[in-house]
């Protein structure tokens, strides 16, 4: 696995790294063991960024993480950590919480909860918008002169906040959906993040598992968060799978499967895009790892372009209500 800066002044990471969330529900129930057994592949397979906040399982994906890196291996680790979105006991989601005082109570707890006394890249999940950017990352340089944050990132913010950001303390990375699906991004937020040597961690590769050769399982298992998709959804699903199909075509021509083709798409961004592969299987990884040293030609870019364009996806990356809470939605 090859390792890379972590943006332009930015720590040393894996050019892919391992997102944890579908570990601890969202995509139906996981077997400890087995997401244990999937976060040792990955580290065995070069894989340093482990990505995982503090409200996946509530906790739960925290304290497993911490198992899985028992016995010397949190040294090999870089523990990547969101905070500020917050549920009720019923895990509805009741919004973001980004005050100062906040900020550095969600990390007493995961610090705690991952059992190491610092973590590697702490960022807020969302932008609250009660709270001025500058006094959240305010908040995290002071953990950082503190000791218990190494670097610090941001998700899902807008051009101009993430300008706001990196004024205030240097950012390593911002982490936003980017795939064959959602390319959004490319518009202003990719442009300026690499004007401001910002690396890009990107999420939602597979839109979910949409983007893959089991496209319909993935819709039949029952899933809290692809049930909020509106790609996933009954009127939107058809439209979508056809697109994945013409990229399955694709995908066999060159003797590999639709989500490889993904991955080597979205690493074909960059060298500064540093995919989160969604695994929380063995058998996942490995696919996902197939397309590491996977290289599309320029005419393999032109056919998928051809294939697959964002614009004829059908649905929203979130429901539009959620989208309308999303700072990386705005304008600017
Ligand atoms: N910053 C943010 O706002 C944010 C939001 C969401 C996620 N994330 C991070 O990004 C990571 C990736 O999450 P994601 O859900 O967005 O990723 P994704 O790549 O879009 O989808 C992951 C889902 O695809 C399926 N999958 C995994 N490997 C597969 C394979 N080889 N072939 C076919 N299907 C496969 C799995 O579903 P099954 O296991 O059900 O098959 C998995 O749960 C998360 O773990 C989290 O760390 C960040």
């Amino acid at each position: 696995m090859q390792q890379i800066p972590l943006g332009r002044h930015g720590p040393i990471v894996s050019a892919f790294g391992l997102g944890c969330m579908g570990m601890s529900g969202g995509y139906g129930p996981a077997d400890d063991a087995e997401c244990i057994a999937t976060i040792h592949a990955a580290l065995e397979a070069g894989i340093t960024m482990i990505d995982t906040a503090d409200f996946y399982g509530m906790g739960q994906n925290e304290m497993l993480i911490r198992e899985a890196l028992k016995g010397g291996k949190r040294e090999r680790a870089f523990l990547a950590v969101k905070f500020g979105s917050m549920r009720g006991p019923d895990l509805k989601i009741l919004g973001d919480d980004g005050r100062p005082q906040a900020a550095k109570n969600f990390l007493a707890y995961s610090l705690r909860r991952l059992g190491t006394d610092y973590v590697d890249l702490y960022q807020p999940s969302r932008v609250d918008p009660a709270v001025p950017i500058e006094d959240t990352i305010g908040a995290i340089a002071d953990m950082v002169k503190a000791g218990y944050v190494r670097h610090i990132g941001v998700s899902e913010t807008s051009a101009t906040t993430l300008r706001r950001a990196q004024a205030t303390h240097p950012i390593a990375a911002l982490q936003i959906e980017y795939s064959l699906f959602s390319r959004f991004i490319e518009r202003d937020i990719l442009p300026t993040a690499r004007e401001l040597g910002i690396a890009l961690v990107a999420y939602g590769v597979l839109s979910g598992g949409l983007i893959s050769d089991r496209a319909q399982a993935a819709k039949s298992a029952a899933s809290e968060i692809r049930s909020r998709k509106p790609r996933f959804s009954d009127e939107n699903f058809s439209r979508n799978v056809s697109l994945v199909e013409a990229l399955g075509q694709i995908a066999r021509e060159k003797g590999v499967t639709t989500a490889q083709l993904a991955f080597a798409w979205i690493k074909s961004r960059g060298e500064d895009v540093v995919p989160l592969i969604g695994a929380r299987r063995r058998d996942q990884l490995k696919e996902a790892l197939g397309a590491v040293d996977l290289k599309l030609t320029p005419a393999d870019l032109a056919r998928i372009e051809q294939a697959a364009p964002a614009a004829a996806v059908a649905g929203t990356r979130y429901q539009p209500a959620a989208l309308a809470h999303m700072d990386s939605e705005h304008a600017a």
